[in-house]
């Protein structure tokens, strides 16, 4: 089995301004990629365990039933994938493509290292190539040798994108196109529905979801020297309409002062920390979506309630 590891995480600096940034706005928010130390990673796979989230076995079922299809639709190439999670959707595509090499670009090099392993067993002569970064604004993928010569076929599963905000959201897929180089790219998206429905989805009865978010405040103090209490926030997740998305949000529970980087800041009662915010696309706000970014959108599969699409999309020229 070959594995290889390209390090290019935000140095520390760089999170600390980052989060200096994000606690100055008004209202609050932080970068949801903040929330995948291992703790947190860890954590969202039990999110997608959950009763209430139905997103990640809906779409491994799709990408299940349909690997022979999706692999004609992308045609041949190496298998780029944006954010790693788990590893196991992936794993329906690399049976039907059997690409030479698969790229993981993820943000925890401790999930890299595991899914890469975990997946390199189960494909011993497929090389997996693990790339630490954020992967929302990177141009090109390192030089390496595994990468000479290949098209790249680009795979966004789990409505990742819905972690960015629209124009935010055109900015990424613009990047990746730039990255992938006149390959496809699978986007799976998560579509509007039933309020209450995604409302419990991203605040489970277990209270997996409020640890997920807790969490990012645990991290916040290992790696920036706070003294936050996690257990004096609340944890919300709102559908709101007008933007089609949800937004969870630590919401203090009273007037404190928090001590981080440094800095203080004080919290007032009720006032909200945005975690992050997952927006729904429909199928035509996914078009719209992919069209801007210059993207054509040539095939889509979607469960039998259509809840959720895989798209395939290609370059529009
Ligand atoms: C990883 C962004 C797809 O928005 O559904 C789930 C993140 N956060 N529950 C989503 C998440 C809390 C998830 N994404």
């Amino acid at each position: 089995m070959s594995l290889d590891l390209i390090d290019l995480h935000p140095a520390q600096a760089d999170l600390q301004s980052l989060v200096q940034k994000g606690l100055h706005q008004r209202p609050r928010q932080l970068p949801a990629w903040l929330l995948y130390d291992p703790e947190g990673s860890k954590l969202f796979a039990q999110i997608c365990e959950q009763p209430e989230y139905s997103l990640t076995r809906t779409e491994l079922g799709l990408l299940q039933h349909h690997a022979e299809q999706i692999a004609s639709a992308v045609g041949s190439g190496v298998i780029v994938e944006f954010g790693i999670g788990n590893a196991r959707k992936v794993d329906p595509l690399l049976v039907a493509i059997r690409p030479s090499t698969f790229v993981a670009l993820d943000i925890s090099r401790c999930a890299l290292e595991q899914s890469l392993t975990h997946l390199g067993q189960q494909h011993p002569t497929i090389n997996m190539l693990g790339i630490c970064c954020d992967h929302s604004n990177l141009r090109d993928l390192p030089e390496h040798a595994w990468l000479n010569g290949q098209r790249r076929i680009g795979f966004f599963p789990g409505s990742s994108l819905g972690n960015f905000l629209p124009d935010d959201a055109v900015q990424v897929l613009r990047c990746f196109r730039l990255l992938l180089n006149g390959g496809p790219l699978l986007l799976g998206l998560d579509q509007p529905r039933d309020p209450a429905q995604l409302e419990a989805a991203y605040c489970d009865a277990a209270g997996v979801s409020a640890a997920f978010a807790r969490n990012l405040l645990h991290r916040l103090n290992r790696d920036l020297h706070g003294d936050f209490q996690p257990e004096q926030f609340d944890y919300r997740a709102v559908w709101q309409p007008q933007q089609q998305r949800i937004e969870m949000a630590l919401v203090s529970r009273l007037d404190q002062i928090v001590q981080l980087a440094g800095h203080h800041w004080i919290f007032l009662a009720g006032e909200p920390l945005i975690t992050e915010h997952s927006v729904k696309y429909s199928p035509q706000a996914a078009a719209d979506l992919a069209a801007q970014a210059g993207w054509q959108i040539k095939h889509r599969w979607h469960d039998q309630e259509d809840t959720l699409s895989l798209h395939c999309l290609e370059p529009a020229d």
